[in-house]
């Protein structure tokens, strides 16, 4: 039976949809069967991202409703063989979005693929209660700004009262130059603020910009260290033991003379 992970975060645009989407495409290529559900409601973005969206004829409503087969609302990706997406549908009106509906179609996935990735929608509204009651495991994504960081601290005390502990830190858009400046928080206070595992951290990187909007996710063009930082992730969530990636954060005598 699949794992159910799904990817959240409190403040919205800090990353989920991007995590989601390459850490999918690490775990496909590390030959684990797996397949994304776009749970953003009314504002898809991961079929875009997969560069999918003219192949999109059926979608998670067709499938909750019984109007197609699961299989026919599941694509395959273009490039990784194996890599699906279930993609959102268009307009939904989320009155009659049933959450058990969600929960149906995940258990019937969870018998044909190893992992299935919920990309979450930004805030705790209903899709966010829905998705987070179908997981397993959260991956819990933030910036280092004060801001995200708070949001997120709120969203652990949620899922922690839902029953989820297995919860694991991906900061995003890591910009050490900010750190130095002090605009961002340092990593070591953003882990011991949340006080949950740290998976890891992807540099703000603006090739990972120009991918998503291509339709060609970041992992799988040439970018060593965007995907070394995706590829510890991984590796960390299947519960290898391995390093964070280095990063030179000056030290104060440094800073004082350059
Ligand atoms: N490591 C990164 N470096 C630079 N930009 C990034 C990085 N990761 C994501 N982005 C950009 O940040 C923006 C938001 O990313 P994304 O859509 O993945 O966030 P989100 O949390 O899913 O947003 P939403 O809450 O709206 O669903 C996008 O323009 C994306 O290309
Ligand atoms: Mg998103």
């Amino acid at each position: 039976m699949g794992q159910v992970i799904a990817i959240t975060s409190g403040k919205g645009g800090v990353g989920k949809s991007s995590v989601c989407v390459n850490l999918g495409i690490v775990l496909a290529q590390m030959d684990y069967k797996v397949c994304l559900i776009d749970c953003d409601l009314g504002l898809k973005n991961l079929d875009v991202m997969l560069g999918l969206e003219n192949r999109v004829l059926y979608d998670l409503r067709d499938a909750m409703e019984g109007r197609c087969s699961l299989s026919k609302a599941v694509l395959r990706d273009k490039r990784e063989p194996n890599l699906y997406l279930l993609p959102a549908c268009k307009s939904v009106n989320l009155k009659y979005f049933q959450g058990t509906d969600l929960q149906l179609v995940v258990q019937e996935l969870r018998k044909s693929f190893d992992f299935i990735l919920l990309d979450t929608p930004a805030g705790i509204e209903s899709g966010f209660i829905h998705s987070i009651a179908c997981a397993d495991q959260v991956v819990l994504v933030s910036t280092l700004d004060i801001t995200a960081i708070q949001d997120a601290d709120r969203v652990i005390g949620i899922l922690m009262k839902e029953g989820i502990e297995d919860i694991g830190l991906v900061i995003n858009k890591m910009n050490p130059r900010y750190i130095d400046k002090g605009i961002s928080i340092r990593l070591e206070d953003a882990i011991s603020w949340l006080s949950i595992q740290i998976l890891g951290y992807v540099f703000d990187d603006e090739s990972v910009i120009r991918s998503n909007n291509r339709g060609m996710p970041i992992c799988l063009s040439k970018n060593a260290q965007i995907n070394e930082c995706y590829e510890i992730i991984t590796r960390r969530l299947l519960g290898e033991q391995v390093s964070l990636p280095k990063y030179k954060e000056k030290k104060f005598l440094q800073k004082l003379f350059g």
